[in-house]
Order: structure tokens, then sequence, then C-alpha cells
């Protein structure tokens, strides 16, 4: 029997009963409920240690143009029809030939970077004008426009040749939307080879919607590719890093753990668009672009090595989804059509699979003298990640040929890595034929955890707060991969708030469970609600983002029942309690998902010490208020000190989370 790495006995169960059993179930936990308030549980229950943490997909502009920090857009000039229909490699870039200059410019394939990056530009230099302003070159906008600070520092690279053979001087400029230079620094392009160039520039002045510009200024031929610009302020000063303030606002959450790269990005838009994870480790300008399923361009700068790498960095357990070799059931827009566009690798290509997803184990948890863990010493890492999950598919279909190649995959992991918890998947939707299928398929291959997404009405999330209590204890436990209410006022993140007291009520079946989707930038989402919206310059984290927060960071491993009494008829007031082993913390929650303050009591006579000076805080607001980029903070937490007994009542505003620590040492 697998054992799941946190303090829960497990065996095999099926999940038909399940089914069968839920509205009876429900009736039964709000009699034992009641029956329950009058006498005190006597001890607590160990819950998952690791129940809430994140999902990012690069949805909505997340990573190219959002998390990732690099300020260029097509950089490689490997944009293309098949991104979207009107782009094409010189898609985002303007030839220029400012001060009566002349030249051409053309995209060039013949001896690339890397055959990776097959794309290239060529800048035929005939005539500079202007001795001062004149040159032949390109301007890119970056993503609507590059956000830069007086003082701060830019660091510009790019891989250059003379074609022509002789030394070639370039100027990189920053420059303001009417021409102004707000910082300049010359390169002189000795290398009939490709080679990388590096400058760093500061501007004078502060610009919002900058633009980066490199002119030729002396006459010849020449190459030029992966035209590069970050801040040197990415989140921990990461080189090929991460934008500073919108992964701060991730670190805040102090997520357990972090789901990549998808979603539907994961097992992609047919075969070739699958998310494969030896394509994005590596130097930069050898790794494979791709189109992104949700209508722009992957250029895998944020890959695999970041992912893990920012995990570390805000001590969150890697979780990367690995396509089960079949790609996404609405692979060539079939979803339309509502019928099935997915497909299967061929049975020949499978152990060539199953392999790629043992390498990556190895990859991030192998010595650095293995053959993968040497490229990820390679790439800066010597030491392992120390992976301990791997999700396999994503809500697929589940289909015979999905089933088989899922079996190959988690068989192999399972031999080859007995201490690696694979995730599983149960489809789309909370219920359904590919839900029942997949829960089949998990009991029968005794599968540690799966995957149940589900995006509803927050009504939904009120009178479902009971569907774990009916779950079997000793079986396959769950990841909630993706759930959200639908929108992002008060009324939707407090039902959030409730469902998740319930999934703390259900941690010893509920291992994970995270939010979905994560980041949107405004003006370029796919999908709505989401966590956090953001522009270049500004976050704006939703009530649904405090509400993760104070869930992530008021944590604990035990639950303890019954210590919040409260009518059990009344579904709109929820709560929970729970204590972290490590510091003894008890941490109640109480929501109040209604629209008249409720009252709920509160036991802790069971607990011999506790600390009278406590704190409070609380997240409340009128139903339909929300976060916006005019009013980002109308409604955030705000903590009290708080004077703690073993007994008292607790008077709930409507539409409010509180979340109440106490000291016990
Ligand atoms: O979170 C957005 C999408 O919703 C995910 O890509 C997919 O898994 C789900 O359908």
């Amino acid at each position: 029997m697998h054992v799941v790495n946190y303090p829960f006995a497990r065996g095999r169960a099926g999940y038909g009963a399940r089914v069968i059993t839920v509205i009876a179930a429900v009736m039964l936990v709000a009699v034992t409920m009641q029956a329950q308030d009058i006498k005190q549980a006597p001890g607590g229950k160990k819950i998952s240690p690791d129940l809430f943490g994140l999902f990012f997909e690069d949805i909505n502009y997340a990573a190219d143009g959002g998390l990732y920090a690099e300020m260029v857009q097509n950089r490689s000039f490997e944009y293309s029809p098949s991104d979207r229909q009107e782009w094409h490699p010189f898609s985002c870039w303007q030839y220029i030939t400012p001060g009566y200059s002349y030249g051409s410019v053309n995209v060039e394939t013949n001896a690339p970077v890397h055959p990776n990056n097959p794309h290239y530009v060529v800048l035929n230099i005939e005539h500079v004008g202007d001795s001062v302003a004149g040159g032949v070159g390109l301007r890119n906008r970056g993503f609507s426009g590059m956000p830069v600070k007086a003082g701060e520092q830019y660091n510009f690279s790019v891989f250059a040749k003379s074609v022509s053979r002789a030394p070639l001087t370039i100027a990189v400029s920053l420059q303001n939307n009417k021409g102004k230079v707000l910082a300049q620094r010359n390169i002189s392009i000795t290398n009939g080879e490709w080679k990388q160039y590096t400058a760093s520039l500061v501007p004078a002045e502060d610009n919002d919607s900058a633009s980066l510009v490199i002119l030729a200024t002396t006459k010849g031929r020449l190459a030029l590719d992966m035209v590069s610009l970050f801040p040197e302020k990415t989140f921990k000063n990461r080189p090929n890093g991460l934008r500073a303030d919108l992964a701060q606002l991730l670190a805040d959450i102090h997520p357990k753990f972090i789901r990549f790269p998808g979603g539907c990005l994961s097992h992609g838009d047919g075969l070739g668009n699958m998310y494969r994870w030896k394509n994005t480790i590596g130097p930069v300008e050898q790794r494979v672009e791709q189109k992104n399923l949700w209508g722009y361009h992957q250029t895998a700068g944020l890959g695999y090595f970041e992912y893990f790498r920012f995990c570390e960095d805000i001590g969150a357990k890697p979780l990367p989804v690995l396509p089960a070799a079949v790609s996404c059931q609405n692979s060539g827009g079939t979803w339309r059509i509502g019928g099935t566009g997915q497909q299967a690798l061929d049975m020949g290509q499978m152990p060539d699979y199953v392999q790629e997803v043992l390498d990556l184990i190895e990859w991030a948890n192998g010595p650095a003298t293995s053959a993968w863990g040497a490229k990820r010493a390679a790439a800066g890492h010597p030491a392992p990640f120390n992976l301990e999950y791997v999700g396999i598919g994503n809500e697929d279909k589940i289909t015979p040929e999905f089933e088989q190649r899922f079996r190959m995959i988690y068989e192999a992991v399972k031999a080859k890595y007995p201490n690696i918890t694979v995730i599983g998947t149960v489809g789309p939707f909370p219920s359904g034929e590919d839900f029942t299928k997949g829960w089949s398929l998990a009991a029968a291959l005794d599968v540690p955890v799966v995957d149940e997404h589900y995006y509803s009405q927050p009504e939904w999330f009120i009178s479902n707060q009971y569907r774990y209590d009916a779950y079997k204890r000793n079986a396959t436990k769950v990841y909630v991969g993706e759930y959200a209410s639908w929108g992002n006022k008060v009324k939707n993140a407090m039902a959030e708030a409730a469902y998740m007291t319930a999934l703390e009520r259900n941690g010893d079946v509920v291992a994970m469970a995270s939010y979905a989707p994560l980041l949107a930038k405004k003006g370029f989402t796919q999908w709505n609600p989401d966590m956090i919206y953001f522009s270049n310059t500004r976050a704006c984290p939703t009530v649904n983002y405090y509400v993760q927060q104070l869930f992530s960071t008021n944590q604990g491993d035990t639950y303890f029942e019954n210590v919040l009494v409260k009518d059990p008829a009344d579904s709109v007031l929820a709560g929970s309690c729970v204590q972290d082993s490590k510091t003894g913390d008890l941490i109640l929650k109480v929501v109040n998902a209604g629209p008249t303050a409720k009252s709920v009591k509160i036991k802790l006579a069971r607990f011999k010490k506790i600390k009278r000076d406590a704190t409070c805080t609380i997240l409340t607001g009128d139903a339909d208020a929300a976060n916006t980029f005019e009013q980002p903070k109308a409604v955030i937490p705000v903590q009290l000190d708080f004077k703690a007994e073993k007994e008292f009542a607790y008077a709930a505003s409507p539409m409010s989370l509180t979340v109440i620590r106490i000291k016990t040492k």
C-alpha cells in the first residue's frame, strides 16, 4: 500500500459508495453536530500540514508580461500565426531609421543562435544620416509600454553578430514615447559569431511607457536575437527572475505548495502543444517556445528551474503537473462543438515519455552527479529541490487511452520513487462521468491523491460545505486543485471562506487546496474571476486573495471539533479550530457569509493553558463590495488586540471572516 507522507492512515476504497451516501451523510452530519455541541470531543485529529497552497498557470498573461520580469515582448522573434493569427516573428517590433538614415530589415533562419530558437533579425545598415540621432534599428514597447524608475538599474542583453565581419556599434537606449532618451549605452559588436553582449541602463526619470531602442550607427550587416531587458530588482534579485511586487504578493500568502504550470496549459492544445518540462530548462536562448493555448505565446523563460527556485525562495513545496501523455479534450477548439479533441501519444512513444517523467524526479532530487541532477547543478542549484508531489494529468477526459497511459506513468513512478506522492485527476467537474471514472481508476490503482476542480456560484460553496464529511477517511485523498466562486465580491470571498473551514474540518481527507486562477493582467484576461489583478505598474489583490492569505498564514496541523458551537442548521455561519504544533497557537476562524450579525460560542476549556492576550484579524465589507484599481484597499484585513477566555461568545459581523489566534505557551 502506498503511504502518503503526512500522518494519515489510509487504505483502498471505491468512490461509488460515497456518491450514494452523500445526502444521507449531510443529514447525519447536521444531527451529529447538534449532539456533539453538547459533549466536547476529547481530542484533535491530525490534518494535512500542506492544506493551503497556490496554483499558478500562465493564463491571463500571468507569466510572460506578468510574473516573469522580462520587459521585451517577442524578444526572440518567435511569435507566429500559430500563437495568434495576426502575429509573426516581427510582431511587437518597429523598424526605425531616424536622422535620414536608410537600410533594411529581414527575419532570417539560416544560422540561428540555437536550432530551438530559429528566428533572428538582420539589419542592413546602408546609410547613417544625422551623426547624433541617426541609425538603423529597432524599437520594442514591451507589453504595452515598459515601466522604468529613475535611478534604478535595468539589465540589457542581446545575442549579436556582425554579419559583415567588421565591428559595428549599437546605441541602446530607453526612450519615452516622445523619443526623449532616458538612458543610453553604446556597445561594440566585434564578433562575427553569435555572442551575448550586455549593458546596464539607469534612466534619469520615471516613465510608465518607455520603449527600448537599438540603433546601429555603423554601416554593415548586423544580426540580433534574444533582445532582453530585466529590472535588476527582481524578486530576491534573481537573474532571469520574477516581477518583485507580484512575487511578493504570492510570498505574502505563505503557501505550503505551488502547483504549476497549469491547468489546461499542462496538457496543451494537441500533442505538439503539451508542456514538456525538458523544453523549459537550460539557457533561455535554447528553450523551446510555443503557443499558449490561452491565445498568446510562451517563451518558457519562466520554466521549471524558475518555478522550483521560486518555490524554494518562498518556502513552498513544488507541485509540477505533467501531462498524462494525452492532450486537453478541448484541443482544436472542440469545446465549442462539445466533442472530444483529446489526443494520445502512440504507445510506441510511451517508454520515452515515462522516462521523461522519471527524469524530472531525478532532475529535482537526484545528486549533482546524476545525469539530470547535473543539469540542475549546471543551472546553479547543486542541492536537490526535495520534490515530494507530482501531478499526472489535468482534469482529463477519462478515456481508455488516458487510463492506459496514466497507469503506465503512475506504476513507473511508484516503482522507482515510492516516496513521491502522485496526484491523479478526476475530470473538470465535481461530479459526472469523468469524476466517477477518475475516482474508480484512483481506487483501483490506489492512487494516493486525486485533483478535484470546481467553479460555481457562492451558494454552491455554502450548500456543499458537507461534501467531504461523507468521504471515506482511509482512501485516496483529495487535492482541490482549482476552485473559485464566480466573482470577486465580498459575498464570493465569504462563501469561499466558509467552504475553507470545511476543508480544514476535513483536513484528514482533503490533503491540499488551491484557488484558481491566480493572476490576471488588466485588459488581457481570458478567465474571470482571478485572485490578483495587475497592470504593468500596479497590483490589485481581491478580497478572495485576503481570504486565501488569512487561511494560509493561519494553518494548523490538528483540527479540534466542537470548539465553536453554533446552530447546525445555520449554513452561512461556519467556523473551525486548528492548532499549529510548532508554535502551539490555537487558531479559530469564524465566517459569517450572511447579511445579519451572528453569535457563536467558543469553548476552550479542554486546553490546559491559553494566554489571554490574543490577536483578532477581521476581513469584512458589504456583500457587493470589491477591491478595484481605483480602490485597491476597499476591503482588507484589520488586526485588533483580543482578550481570550476559556469560554466566550463571539459576535460575527455580517459578511465577515474573523481569525483569532491564541497562544498556549
Ligand atoms: O483555471 C483555469 C482553467 O480551468 C484551467 O486551466 C483548467 O484546468 C480549468 O478548466
